[in-house]
């Protein structure tokens, strides 16, 4: 039987991880794992508290959060304690404070240890900011996926197009700036290439094209 690797994919906002991961992760019949979604989930049951957000208000729900996320037919499901919120984590209230929760080591700590159990068995794609120099750090296959700012704010704005979110393409460039920037700039497991990633530059490629390098990659 072919071995099955554990492949790890970083870069930045909108760079296209998740479309081109999840449909990878089909093509190689793997389990798909979306780790910003798990950092997106801590982040919405911070603000169902309905109060001003604070560190000591994300240290807060940490305790009693019980993240999943369910990969079936090509589809990511996240549910937090039993609900699924999966639409609810991808609005803006919730792309605004997600760095701010991102950056606090007790989260960090959290998560990182459920998508270590999770990428265990093998036969994993996992996406992130720090999956390659942090949680996975022997992953057999380690991508840096990347594009221009002005071509990740324009696939986002789509997205949020399509989702029916109003917002100006200038306004969503802004945010993805200040999102890298709080990312990369973070004291612990900031976003940044593994010295022994790939580059894989997505400006200009379809989605097919960056499916089809992962897959190359995985071969
Ligand atoms: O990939 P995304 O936009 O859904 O990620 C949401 C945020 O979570 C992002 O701003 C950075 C953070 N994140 C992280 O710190 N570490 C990860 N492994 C994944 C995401």
């Amino acid at each position: 039987m072919e071995k099955k690797l554990v492949v790890a994919i970083d870069g930045p906002a909108g760079a296209g991880k998740s479309t081109a991961a999840q449909l990878a992760a089909k093509k190689l019949g793997y389990t798909y794992i979306d780790t910003g979604a798990m950092y997106r989930a801590v982040a919405w049951l911070t603000l169902q508290q309905g109060k001003p957000v604070s560190d000591a208000l994300i240290l807060s729900v940490l305790p009693g959060i019980d993240v999943d996320l369910c990969y079936s037919d090509g589809k990511t499901t996240v549910s937090v304690n039993g609900t699924d919120i999966t639409k609810e984590i991808r609005t803006p209230e919730v792309s605004k404070i997600v760095s701010q929760v991102a950056r606090l080591g007790p989260v960090r700590e959290k998560m990182v240890e459920l998508q270590r159990k999770m990428a265990a068995r093998g036969g994993v794609l996992m996406d992130g900011r720090d999956i390659a120099t942090a949680v996975l750090p022997n992953a057999d296959v380690k991508i840096f996926l990347t594009a221009s700012i002005e071509e990740r704010a324009k696939r986002r704005w789509k997205e949020m197009q399509e989702k029916g979110y109003a917002m100006s393409l200038e306004a969503l460039q802004k945010d993805i700036a200040a999102r890298d920037k709080a990312d990369m700039e973070r004291e612990i497991s900031p976003l940044r290439q593994a010295e022994d990633a790939i580059l894989l530059d997505t400006t200009g490629l379809s989605i097919d094209e960056v499916v089809d390098r992962i897959l190359a990659l995985c071969a």
